[in-house]
């Protein structure tokens, strides 16, 4: 009877889960999609509890009321830009809990099992494990490199594919100790020499990407936090698990594969964390003249124009600019200005940063559009204003083979009348290469925090 109740619970979960799934693919239905997936969890736990007949119950309750608490206060503190360390921690979290299940269901299994049944979980928790730990680790390395405590140069050690490789060879053959060794100190051994190899793997996977590549891991990452959870669904018997597990780990890797379209990486190349990895031939830096502009001299050529397109990059989520940007769009629509946002795939620092941003600050959705959509009408533009973005609008990906950002599709803002780019200095992006876009002839450099310096064109519109 409990079963069939847990059972039907667990199916309404599932189905919660893909709807939220289906929410959050736009901003408009995101916040449903959340609260769909706020419910499914909560049914999840409670009829895990029931199941279970509340063995445990006040260990459960006790573990959910630090660990929720501990997250609350989190999401509390965090800003908006410092979400993709958070979501790094987060996904080592779920690595490092399949690590432990695994060790925890292997130390103590279940129940008597057939040889057969023994070898299948065995073979459950040494998969979990390893995932767990890969992803463990990895997030860690992902969490440092995104935070700015390790550098954003890839690593690239001399064979390292061969590296990777014979660590990958050296764990099969353990896992092949695991199973068949009676279990007992061999089989934990050889558990937990795969374990301390695979989190050097999984540090190695990561640390060989560059910065612009990042948001790839991040969401490749994403992927394998997924498939460490079903593992852990295997080890514990647990449908709702494997099901939810399997739903992070396909739509985190529809997710990378989708990225890695947008920016010309292949994906196999991404799984083996290999790309992203080739050293500069960059030699010369950018020629030119850097023409920096005033306030007054932007708002007369958006008062001129009319075609305007705003790119936004994680300047503006850093200076908090979009509210702004909000209600200097609605006046230049109000004077009949055409305004639209171009969006490239990783703007900011997380998937749909920046489509997330506008909608706060209520951009109508349908002026928002993505790279493809508006890279050609660039040629038709008289203004670009570029907020507070750099990797994403560098010409050198198209210009300099030799560039580390080579081959990435970038927003094609050059071939606009006229770019105005809102930033604070001359420093590079995220990715840490130059931007020759800067010292192009029709550029304008709009100097100063991009708050500061859209506050005070909306005003000057205002005043004029
Ligand atoms: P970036 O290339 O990082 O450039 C942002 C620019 O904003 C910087 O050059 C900085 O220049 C400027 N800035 C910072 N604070 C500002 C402020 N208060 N006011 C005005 N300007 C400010 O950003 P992007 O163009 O959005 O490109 C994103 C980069 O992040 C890509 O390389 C991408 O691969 C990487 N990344 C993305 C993700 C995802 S999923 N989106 C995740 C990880 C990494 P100043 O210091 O001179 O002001």
């Amino acid at each position: 009877m409990l079963g069939g109740i847990g059972n039907m619970a667990w199916l309404g979960s599932a189905t919660l889960f893909i709807l939220s799934l289906r929410g959050l693919s736009h901003p408009a239905s995101a916040r449903r999609g959340n609260l769909f997936g706020i419910c499914g969890m909560a049914i999840a736990v409670l009829a895990t509890l029931l199941v279970t007949g509340g063995a445990g119950l006040e260990v459960a309750l006790g573990a959910a009321l630090v660990g929720g608490g501990i997250g609350a206060v989190l999401a509390r503190r965090v800003e908006m830009t410092q979400m993709p360390q958070l979501v790094a921690v987060l996904h080592s979290f779920v690595g490092l809990a399949a690590t432990l299940i695994a060790v925890a269901s292997f130390l103590s299994p279940a129940a008597a099992m057939s040889a057969v049944e023994r070898g299948i979980h065995d073979t459950e928790i040494y998969i979990g494990a390893f995932i767990g730990t890969v992803t463990f680790s990895g997030s860690i390395v992902a969490f440092l490199k995104l935070q700015g405590t390790v550098g954003g140069k890839p690593l690239v050690l001399p064979g390292r594919h061969l590296m990777n490789a014979v660590a990958l060879a050296v764990c099969i053959a353990l896992g092949y100790v695991f199973v068949g060794a009676p279990d007992g100190p061999y089989a934990l051994a050889a558990l937990g020499a795969m374990c301390a190899i695979a989190a050097v793997l999984g540090v190695h996977l990561v640390m060989a990407i560059g910065g612009a590549d990042m948001p790839v891991v991040v969401s490749m990452l994403n992927s394998y936090s997924g498939w460490a959870a079903a593992a852990t669904g295997f080890m514990l018997d647990n449908d709702l698990l494997v099901t939810t597990g399997a739903l992070v780990g396909s739509s985190g890797a529809i997710l990378s594969y989708i990225m890695c379209r947008a920016m010309n990486r292949s994906f196999v190349s991404v799984i083996l964390g290999g790309f992203g990895a080739v050293a500069s031939t960059s030699s010369a830096a950018p020629q030119g003249e850097v023409v920096a502009t005033s306030v007054d001299e932007v708002g007369a050529l958006l008062r001129d124009a009319s075609e305007v397109v705003i790119v936004p990059g994680y300047g503006m989520a850093v200076a908090q600019a979009q509210s702004t940007i909000s209600e200097i769009t609605r006046r230049l629509r109000a004077q009949g200005v055409r305004v639209r946002f171009g969006i490239h795939p990783v703007a900011g620092r997380l998937p749909g940063h920046m489509n997330v941003l506008l909608a706060e600050a209520k951009v109508p959705y349908d002026i928002v559009l993505e790279m493809d959509e508006i890279n050609e009408d660039f040629t038709n533009t008289d203004v670009v204003l570029v907020i507070g973005a750099n990797d994403i609008v560098n010409p050198g990906a198209q210009e300099d083979a030799g560039s580390p950002i080579a081959g990435m599709p970038v927003l094609e803002v050059w071939k606009a009348r006229t770019v105005v780019v809102s930033k604070r200095s001359m420093a590079t992006g995220y990715a840490g290469v130059d931007n020759p876009l800067f010292y192009k002839e029709n550029t304008r450099m709009l100097f100063g925090d991009a708050k500061g310096s859209v506050d005070a064109l909306l005003r000057q519109l205002e005043t004029a």
